[in-house]
């Protein structure tokens, strides 16, 4: 197996962004996290190359979140991280990230976290500028430090002030990704952050060889991908996915195949 998620603790974050698939779904209460023993057994059963902690919710919060960084660095299984850059409790302290970029195969630090007003810029800069500090200090680690930009239409004028500073912060890669709404989401949430295919096709192309191109950072994400969530075969046969080496596993231990938002949320 390529790579496993973990849905450690898919509703429990500190941040509350609109756009966030949680405030979509309309999910405001915690359900519980996933118990240890449950993402210890699929580490064993899977034997993954990967594991990513909860793509949902704030992954930093799951209470057991430190030891399950300590059996993947024990297993020799790299851990790959998205996180809001709020790094709270002790995962902002210098020493603690220095076991991020050592036990992680990349940590990506998402910039919804302050566009949605819940983390104040400067903090959220700050704390991936340390984080690029320690990655530079271990020269044992493979670790990069990538930037996820959810495309909206708050942010679509801040492209160019994030990529001046990332460049100077030293990021190696910022995935692009336009946001994503899933099947009756509220049409207020579309009119405020939906993009037109035409501005993200700008946009696309700005990225790749106009203005916005960038000899120092990578770029990746689905804006330059033709979108599977909108290619995937909502029913009938899923041949052409490319998902087939990896399970998402959740709290209570159930395994799904399907990373797909739209469908995944239809199921509630
Ligand atoms: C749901 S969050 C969970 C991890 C962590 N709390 C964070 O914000 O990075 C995972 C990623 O999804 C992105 N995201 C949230 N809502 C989205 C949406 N409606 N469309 C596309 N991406 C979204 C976030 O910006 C983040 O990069
Ligand atoms: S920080 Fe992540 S999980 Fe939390 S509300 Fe924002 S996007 Fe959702």
């Amino acid at each position: 197996m390529r790579r496993i998620t973990l849905l450690t603790n898919p509703d429990k974050c500190n941040l509350r962004c609109a756009l966030c698939f949680l405030r979509q779904q309309g999910i405001v209460s915690y359900s519980g996290e996933m118990p240890f023993e449950i993402a210890k057994k699929a580490i064993e059963k899977y034997n993954p190359q990967e594991v990513i902690p909860s793509t949902m919710g704030e992954p930093l919060l799951y209470s057991r979140f430190e030891d399950l960084l300590h059996l993947c660095e024990m297993t020799g299984i790299k851990m790959n991280l998205t996180t809001n850059g709020t790094f709270p409790g002790k995962w902002g302290t210098p020493s603690v990230m220095f076991e991020l970029v050592q036990a992680c195969s990349d940590i990506k630090v998402s910039t919804l976290a302050y566009e949605m007003g819940g983390f104040l810029r400067h903090l959220w800069r700050e704390n991936v500028e340390k984080l690029i500090e320690c990655r530079k200090r271990r020269q044992d680690s493979s670790a990069t430090v990538s930037l996820q930009v959810t495309l909206h239409r708050e942010n679509i004028q801040d492209v160019k002030d994030i990529l001046t500073w990332a460049e100077k912060a030293g990021v190696y890669r910022i995935k692009w990704n336009p946001a994503v709404f899933i099947p009756n989401t509220s049409p207020i949430i579309e009119k405020r952050f939906k993009l037109s295919n035409q501005e993200l096709e700008t946009l696309r192309l700005e990225l790749l060889e106009g203005s916005l191109h960038s000899d120092k950072i990578k770029y990746e994400g689905s804006l330059f991908l033709k979108d599977p969530t909108e290619e995937c075969p909502m029913s009938g046969s899923c041949e052409k996915c490319p998902f087939t080496d990896e399970v998402w596993i959740w709290p209570d231990g159930h395994e799904d195949r399907c990373p797909n938002p739209k469908k995944r949320w239809r199921k509630f």
